[in-house]
């Protein structure tokens, strides 16, 4: 069979072309219908630590607050006079009014809309306007501050459950601090599932044919080093003026930071911010951003359509990540990619280990009877 007739006919494309563009996107972020209870699903992984975007960086002015739900919480966000980012968990000290929703930014500090209390990023309050003294606990840090970077056109926070401080940094891409790189394409999605499973599918080889429809990863070598995790592939393509070497390269740290780069035809850079909202709810951004000669130049359409095949790329897995169940014993065969590993190297990130999920040990018995 060919890859064209396997392109056309995968059970996830046939899924999706019931929707127009629109219906799509809305798709794409809507709330699940008639969802199961975690549990039921098996979705027992807590969420990993590390550093997770929270938001663009220029989709919050100075001046400006935002709510936001990520880790299992409520989060207040603004952007002080003095440009830097803060944000702290969002209920107040004082009666618990809600400071992401129509609060606002007084210098660098943020004024709860209830009764005005102001809290710095630190979490402490600087001014009860209308007391003589502040509580001496509203001194201390009273509610959560959360440590943030901004890097990448993106602000980045550290989470972890315990509150420990950040082991890794942010890493930064030259490509984002360039002006000869264009603005980021953004593209979103709610994923009704762990953050874990959807860093799996890169390393699930076989699925790329069967749900994407395009060819078993060829010469996919993804190495495991300690916190990162890469791979490259041969991306050269023949053009009618020739062949042209091309690479597609990907590197992860930690459970939050990912990227793709594509050199050869055209450049360009793939961010992926991929955040925990809950244990069984992930928010996916995809920015683009490209080298503005590659965009004048005869490549443009090329770009276009490769952004368009990740981002349909993301729909098709999507489709199953959303009611899929995690199983900690997958019944593997030897034509998986290296599950099992991917597995192993990932429960670094948990600062409380989740149960032994097993998978080595099927796939050393498979190995084992296959021989
Ligand atoms: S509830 Fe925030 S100031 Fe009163
Ligand atoms: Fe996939």
């Amino acid at each position: 069979m060919s890859t064209e007739g396997i392109a056309t006919n995968t059970a996830a494309r046939q899924y999706l072309a019931r929707f127009t563009p629109e219906q799509l996107l809305a798709w794409r972020v809507a709330p699940l219908e008639n969802p199961l209870p975690a549990a039921e699903r098996g979705i027992d992984l807590p969420m990993p630590f590390g550093w997770f975007v929270v938001s663009y960086s220029d989709e919050l002015q100075c001046g400006q607050v935002k709510p936001l739900r990520y880790f299992g919480r409520e989060l207040a966000l603004w952007r002080g006079e003095d440009g830097t980012p803060r944000m702290v968990d969002a209920y107040c000290r004082h009666l618990g009014a809600h400071m992401g929703h129509a609060g606002r930014v007084q210098g660098n500090d943020l004024e709860c809309p209830f009764h005005a209390w102001q809290y710095n990023g630190a979490g402490e309050v600087t001014k009860v306007p209308y007391a003589k003294i502040i509580p001496p606990q509203a001194r201390r840090s009273c509610v959560k501050p959360w440590r943030l970077v901004e890097r990448n056109r993106f602000i980045w926070a550290w989470y972890h459950p315990h509150g420990e401080e950040p082991t890794f940094e942010v890493e930064e891409l030259a490509e984002a601090a360039s002006s000869d790189w264009s603005d980021y394409e953004k593209h979103e999605w709610l994923v009704w599932g762990p953050l874990q499973n959807m860093a799996e599918n890169g390393v699930d080889a076989a699925h790329f044919r069967y749900i994407h429809g395009t060819a078993s990863l060829p010469n996919y070598d993804v190495k495991f080093e300690g916190i990162r995790r890469v791979a490259s592939v041969d991306a050269s393509m023949s053009t009618p003026r020739g062949d042209v070497p091309g690479t597609i390269s990907y590197g992860t740290v930690g459970a939050g930071q990912a990227w793709t780069r594509f050199t050869g035809i055209c450049e360009t850079l793939m961010v992926a911010g991929i955040t925990p909202v809950a244990p069984d709810c992930t928010h996916v951004r995809f920015a683009f951003t490209q080298s503005k000669a590659s965009l004048d130049g005869p490549s443009a359409g090329v770009a276009r359509a490769m952004i368009k095949d990740i981002c349909r790329q993301l729909d098709q897995d999507k489709v199953v990540w959303d009611r899929q169940k995690y199983l900690h014993d997958p019944l593997l065969c030897d034509g998986d990619g290296p599950i099992a590993a991917f597995r192993k190297y990932y429960r670094q990130f948990y600062a409380e280990l989740p149960p032994d999920d097993g998978a080595g040990e099927v796939s050393r018995s498979f190995v084992r009877k296959a021989r």
